[in-house]
C-alpha cells in the first residue's frame, strides 16, 4: 500500500514541478523541509504526511505551541490486533494544517513485561497540553492494561520537556478515588441499591442516574475511558472522560501542574451514554461534543452547552446537518480545533474507524461554525480554510 501512495505522490510532485509557478514545490528543498503539496482537506481520503505515508494519528488531539500545530494520535498497525498499542503515540507538526511533518513516536509502548504501557496494551485518544508554570508538555491518554480487554478503564500520564517528545510514562490511575462529585446531593450519599437490578430496566436506569456505579467504583477510583483535555483561559485544565461503564461522562479538574486530579469533578447527564468527548469554548460558553456508545460504529453526535464548566449543561442536540448527519458523516468525534487568529472558526476532527485494518482509518475534518448560535457541522468533499473568511 505504501508503495502505491508513494507512486501517487511522486506523480503529483512531478506534475506540480512542471507548472510554471507552483510556489509550493521546488526542486532544491533543504533536507528537513516538508514538501508542501496539500492545499485543502479531503475528508475520508488517504492523507499523506511528509514521508508520503498515510498519517497515523487516530483518536487524536492538537496542541498549538510556538506558532506550530502538533497532532498526537494513536499509531495503529495493520490487521487483527492493530488497535492495540504496538508502537505508541505518534506526533506530527504543521503550520498550515494541511501538510504534516512526521515527528516520530512521541510515547513508545514499552518492551518491558508488566509495564502499564506494555506493547499490546491499549493506548487511545492521547491529548497533550502545555503547562506554562512547569514548562512541561503533559500527555494524558486512555489506557487499558494488556490482556484485560477494556476492563481496566484507566487514564495514563506521560510528560516531556519538548512538544514532540520523547514522553516519559509517569503513572496510570482511576481518578477521583473516594471523592464525591461536587454536584452530588448529600441525601444520596448514603442511599443503598439492590445489587441484582437487571441492566437497562427502568429501575436500573434510575439507580445508574442516582449513582449505582459511582458508588461501586468509589474505592478503586472512577472508570476513565474515552477522554479529552481542555485548558481554560485562566490556565486551569480539565480531564473529561467517559465513566461509570460509559454511561456517564465526568469532568474533572487537574492540579496546577496538570499531572494529578484535584478530586473536584461533576457528572454530566448521568446515564446519558456519551463518549468521544471534545470540549471547546466560544464567546464565554463551554461546548462539549460527544458521540453515543456503539464501539467502532458511527452514531449521532450530540453537543452540550454550559456557561460554567461545572454546569448546568444543556443539550443542543446534533450539530451535524445534511445527509448522514445521524451517523456524524460516518465518523466519531475526537477533538475540536480552534483555528488560531480566526473568530468562530473551528475544525471538527473525527475518526472513521476501520477495525479490520486499523491503520487504514480515515480522518474526517470538517468546518464547525456557529449558525444561529448553534454549533453546526456540514459535510464537504473538499474544503480549505478560506471557508472561514468574511464571517
Ligand atoms: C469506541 C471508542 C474508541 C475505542 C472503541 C473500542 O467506542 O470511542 O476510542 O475505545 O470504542 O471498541
Amino acid at each position: 500500500m505504501k508503495t502505491k501512495f508513494r507512486t501517487q505522490l511522486n506523480t503529483i510532485v512531478l506534475l506540480l514541478s512542471l507548472l510554471p509557478v507552483s510556489g509550493l514545490i521546488s526542486g532544491c528543498q533543504p533536507k528537513d523541509q516538508v514538501v508542501q503539496y496539500h492545499q485543502s482537506f479531503k475528508p475520508g481520503e488517504i492523507w499523506v504526511d511528509s514521508d508520503s505515508i498515510h498519517i497515523n494519528a487516530h483518536g487524536g488531539g492538537i496542541l498549538f505551541h510556538d506558532n506550530t500545530y502538533y497532532w498526537f494520535g494513536e499509531h495503529k498497525t495493520e490487521g487483527r490486533g492493530g488497535n492495540t498499542a504496538l508502537v505508541g503515540v505518534r506526533c506530527y507538526s504543521s503550520t498550515d494544517l494541511y501538510n504534516w511533518k512526521n515527528e516520530g513516536v512521541a510515547l513508545s509502548a514499552s518492551d518491558e513485561p508488566g509495564s502499564d504501557i506494555e506493547k499490546g496494551s491499549v493506548i487511545e485518544r492521547p491529548k497533550v497540553i502545555y503547562n506554562e508554570k512547569t514548562g512541561k508538555f503533559v500527555m494524558w491518554f486512555h489506557l487499558e492494561l494488556k490482556g484485560q480487554g477494556y476492563s481496566a478503564a484507566r487514564t495514563g500520564l506521560a510528560v516531556s520537556d519538548q512538544a514532540t517528545g520523547p514522553y516519559t510514562f509517569v503513572k496510570s490511575l482511576r481518578p477521583n478515588q473516594k471523592e464525591w462529585p461536587v454536584d452530588y446531593p448529600e441525601s444520596m450519599k448514603s442511599q443503598e441499591y439492590k445489587t441484582d437490578l437487571k441492566w437497562w430496566t427502568p429501575a436500573w436506569r434510575e439507580a445508574i442516574s442516582d449513582g449505582l456505579f459511582l458508588k461501586r467504583d468509589s474505592e478503586e477510583g472512577q472508570m476513565s475511558r474515552d477522554m479529552t483535555l481542555f485548558v481554560d483561559d485562566d490556565g486551569k485544565a480539565y480531564h473529561i472522560h467517559s465513566s461509570e461503564d460509559n454511561l456517564t461522562m465526568h469532568i474533572s479538574e487537574l492540579t496546577d501542574d496538570y499531572q494529578s486530579f484535584t478530586g473536584k469533578y461533576v457528572r454530566l447527564f448521568p446515564g446519558g451514554h456519551n463518549e468521544a468527548p471534545a470540549l471547546f469554548k466560544y464567546d464565554g460558553s463551554y461546548y462539549l461534543l460527544a458521540s453515543g456508545c456503539t464501539g467502532w460504529d458511527p452514531n449521532d453526535a450530540r453537543i452540550f452547552k454550559a456557561d460554567n464548566i461545572w454546569g448546568p449543561w444543556e443539550s443542543l442536540g446534533n450539530p451535524c446537518v445534511g445527509e448522514d448527519a445521524d451517523l456524524t458523516f460516518h465518523s466519531q468525534s475526537t477533538y475540536i480545533l480552534p483555528i488560531q487568529g480566526k473568530e468562530n472558526a473551528y475544525i471538527y476532527m473525527g475518526d472513521r474507524w476501520t477495525p479490520k485494518n486499523p491503520i487504514d482509518g480515515r480522518y474526517i475534518w470538517l468546518p464547525l461554525t456557529f449558525e444561529n448560535e448553534k454549533p453546526t457541522i456540514r459535510w464537504h468533499d473538499e474544503w480549505n480554510l478560506s471557508i472561514f473568511e468574511g464571517r
